[in-house]
């Protein structure tokens, strides 16, 4: 028998301290999620993604009557990324969400059907793909999908 630790680093600072491309990911991201399809649950969230050709994507949450023909932000923006710009790795996510016109407070952080999903990019890319989850009160930074889903499913 034996035991293993796993540890995640999360890096939480303040939106001054990101570089300038890191805030346009994030501004885009708070655009995106003003214009989201939440008439159900009222929660506004975007996600846009930098490419390794310096291009930004946008997208965010598309919800249905029937609700779990709906779609996280991250998905639709990653899917569409890879159905779109598939020659082209995604370097960076940003995630950021809204209710009644107000972005949260705290971060908030993919689900965890979205995180295999992204997970899923980073091992087909090769390449991590660092996480910028943004809140008015600080945004966290995490390097790569891959420590935020331990134990993950893979085939
Ligand atoms: N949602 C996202 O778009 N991304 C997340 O990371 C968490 C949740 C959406 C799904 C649903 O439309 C709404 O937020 C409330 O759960």
């Amino acid at each position: 028998m034996y035991k293993k630790e796993i540890k995640t680093n999360i890096t939480f600072c303040s939106i001054d301290e990101l570089s300038k491309q890191e805030k346009e990911l994030i501004k885009a991201a708070k655009r995106a999620s003003l214009e989201a399809y939440a008439p159900y649950s009222g929660f506004k969230v975007g996600s846009a993604l930098l490419l390794d050709n310096g291009e930004i994507l946008a997208a965010n949450n598309q919800e249905n009557a029937a609700y779990p023909s709906g779609l996280c932000a991250e998905r639709v923006v990653l899917f569409y990324a890879n159905a779109a710009h598939s020659q082209h790795r995604v370097l960076s996510l940003a995630v950021a969400a809204s209710k009644e016109g107000m972005f949260t407070e705290n971060p908030i952080s993919p689900c965890g059907s979205c995180r295999q999903a992204l997970l899923e990019s980073e091992r087909r890319q090769n390449t991590a793909i660092r996480l910028l989850l943004s809140g008015e009160k600080e945004v966290a930074v995490v390097e790569s999908v891959a420590s935020l889903l331990p134990l993950s499913f893979n085939l």
